[in-house]
């Protein structure tokens, strides 16, 4: 293995990003705790220091190494890295009281180090509260913001440079190229692959499980589908067994997809259950949506108990395996200094304490989405299982929503005469539909009514209508825009189960608009586009869909995606000949107020 770059994490959200920023260079990357001993670097050909939410003041700061500072390897300090390497190398750092947070201009004063070649404005991403204020002796400015004087230092002579922001997020527009510099200067060669990934995860692998089997469970999607591939190709199939549950809320195919993707790779160690039929049982009769969540939830661990159970597999004998990413246990508090954001699934108590005794096995657990996917691509996974877009766990349960038959309109008079009126004003219909959907304003979640709108218009007409619509009115969070027909029927609310008709009335809508964006070249440039079956109906049997691309890269907000109108004519003409499908709105809402599903 050639020499590479080692990451000490002090705790900063990014540490990962920054390994991740490394290997897209082609440079091998590790990351650390700071209290890694010198002799444990063998390997590297410099260091990155990086951020983290401490002070360098504060008492609980992360504890590291000192003699890493000595060992004269190139380092690259980031943010908190920044600051300490000026406070241990003799400059000064103060403490801050108000944050610095977001896009700022980085005034270049000299392009050398790891700011060669860049221009003498740069868009860069700050996120700090204490500052250096003093450069460490034999150091010079290297850049300066409005608020921050030292917001990059460099000591040429001994390859050391520190920098106030984060050049591993892509709002540092120049980030990638300080990053390249830094890798040029340590004198690395750029021949780290993804086949030295597989080599290495494998050897990791076979060493921690010591010739112990893992269980993994495998949804279909790209994540569960790689670690099963990588898992089996680590272990040999005698010691791997897969577990596939098929609840019945799948997309077309799936199940068969998987299985025959699996056998077709080679290997018989994939175990499927059809369970829908337990699903759809325990689900019949409720419209409410959490509670819906909640009993598919119950399910699924029932499922799953039941089939290991069948199996018979010895608990002492074998390990758990999760396709967890590392984008997964980062807002759990995944790193031994990050702070707690949200609990993932993958986290829970009885799986905390499995990772406890190191009984579980998360081959992907480095890695991004973007290289899971890679690393699909190489093991053979085919494109379009790699190119997919997320899917929720319950599957199509969220994406049908369910009613009693009853309109939930009492006391919306008003808010209807409202819409009508704020709609009109752009020459346009709208309607109040009768039925709620799940949405997010502020910090909490909202359960309101989606608002229709009709009429010959354009997407910024729509946007700002959406926008003003579910700012001005209460009771609104949502707005959809009628694709076809071009009359809308007079619609009202039907009675509407989870039941396997209205799913595969869904599967086939689904499938059709999957299928429109591959041929329209449009599955990357949407992020995830969920078809929705609403009750909505002018002759109690057919129904509703809705259509919700969005653009996003994190998912906590997302923009509605102005998509073209050949795909749209495309998309509408094949849906509307489904069979059980009269009408098709599309969503023109963000997240916030909306969220990327109806429920
Ligand atoms: P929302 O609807 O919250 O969705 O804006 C954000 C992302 O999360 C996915 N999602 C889920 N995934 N179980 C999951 O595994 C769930 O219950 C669930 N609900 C939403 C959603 O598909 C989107 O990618």
């Amino acid at each position: 293995m050639d020499k590479g770059i080692i990451i000490l994490d002090f705790g900063g959200q990014y540490a990962h990003l920054i390994a991740n920023r490394i290997r897209r260079l082609h440079v091998h990357a590790e990351i650390r705790t700071p209290t890694v001993a010198t002799e444990a670097l063998d390997g590297a050909a410099g260091l990155i220091l990086s951020g983290g939410p401490s002070s360098v003041y504060a008492d609980d700061r992360p504890a590291y190494n000192p003699a890493l500072l000595q060992t004269n390897l190139p380092m690259l300090g980031l943010c908190y890295g920044h600051q300490l390497l000026s406070q241990q190398l003799g400059g000064e750092v103060t403490p801050g009281e108000t944050m610095e947070f977001g896009a700022a201009q980085l005034q270049v004063r000299q392009a050398t180090g790891v700011l060669w070649g860049l221009q003498e404005q740069e868009r860069i991403w700050m996120s700090h509260r204490d500052s250096v204020v003093t450069l460490p002796d034999g150091f010079e400015l290297l850049g300066a913001t409005e608020d921050c004087p030292i917001a990059a230092m460099g000591h040429d002579g001994k390859k050391i440079y520190g920098l106030q922001f984060h050049p591993e997020v892509s709002h540092t527009e120049s980030g990638m190229q300080i990053l390249d510099n830094f890798v040029d200067l340590c004198g690395c060669a750029r021949t780290w692959t993804m086949e030295n990934y597989i080599e290495e995860s494998m050897a990791q692998i076979a060493a921690q499980t010591a010739g112990r089997k893992v269980f993994l469970l495998v949804s279909g999607g790209v994540d569960s589908s790689v670690s099963f591939l990588l898992l089996n190709r680590a272990l040999g199939e005698e010691r791997v067994q897969g577990l596939h549950i098929d609840n019945g809320f799948m997309r077309k195919n799936e199940t068969a997809l998987v299985d025959r993707l699996m056998r077709d790779s080679g290997f018989h160690n994939l175990h499927v259950v059809d369970a829908s039929a337990d699903f759809l049982t325990a689900v019949e009769g409720v419209a409410d949506p959490e509670e819906k969540r909640r009993l598919i939830g119950e399910e699924f661990i029932a499922v799953r108990d039941r089939a290991l159970a069948q199996l018979e597999l010895d608990p002492e004998e074998w390990l758990l395996g999760q396709g967890t990413l590392y984008t997964d246990t980062i807002e759990s508090g995944g790193t031994e200094n990050a702070a707690l954001i949200k609990t993932h699934h993958n986290r829970v108590g009885v799986i905390e304490q499995l990772l406890a005794e190191g009984k579980v096995v998360e081959p992907l657990d480095q890695l991004y989405k973007d290289e899971a996917r890679k690393l699909g691509e190489k093991l053979g996974l085919p494109h379009h299982l790699v190119w997919r877009h997320p899917f929720p766990g319950p599957g199509l349960a969220v994406r049908v929503l369910c009613s009693d038959g009853r309109a939930e309109m009492e006391g919306m008079e008003a808010v209807g005469q409202q819409v009508a009126e704020v709609v009109g004003r752009y020459g346009l219909r709208g309607e109040v539909l009768p039925l709620r959907s799940v949405g997010v304003q502020g910090d909490s979640r909202t359960y309101a009514h989606p608002v229709v709108v009709s009429g010959e218009t354009e997407w910024e007409v729509l946007e700002e209508l959406s926008t003003v619509l579910t700012n001005e009115v209460g009771q609104v969070n949502r707005v959809v825009y009628l694709l076809g027909p071009e009359e809308r029927p007079l619609q009202g609310l039907k009675q509407g189960y989870l039941t396997r008709e209205r799913l595969d009335v869904l599967r086939v809508a689904d499938a059709l608009v999957m299928e429109a964006l591959e041929r329209h070249g449009l599955m990357r440039v949407v992020t995830q586009m969920p078809t929705v079956l609403v009750p909505l109906s002018s002759d109690g049997v057919q129904e509703s869909v809705v259509l919700r691309p969005i653009s996003t890269d994190d998912f906590m907000t997302a923009s509605f995606s102005r998509l073209s109108r050949d795909f749209i004519e495309d998309v509408v003409g094949k849906v509307l000949g489904v069979e059980g499908i009269e009408a098709v709105f599309y969503d023109v809402t963000h997240k916030p107020p909306g969220t990327v599903e109806w429920e």
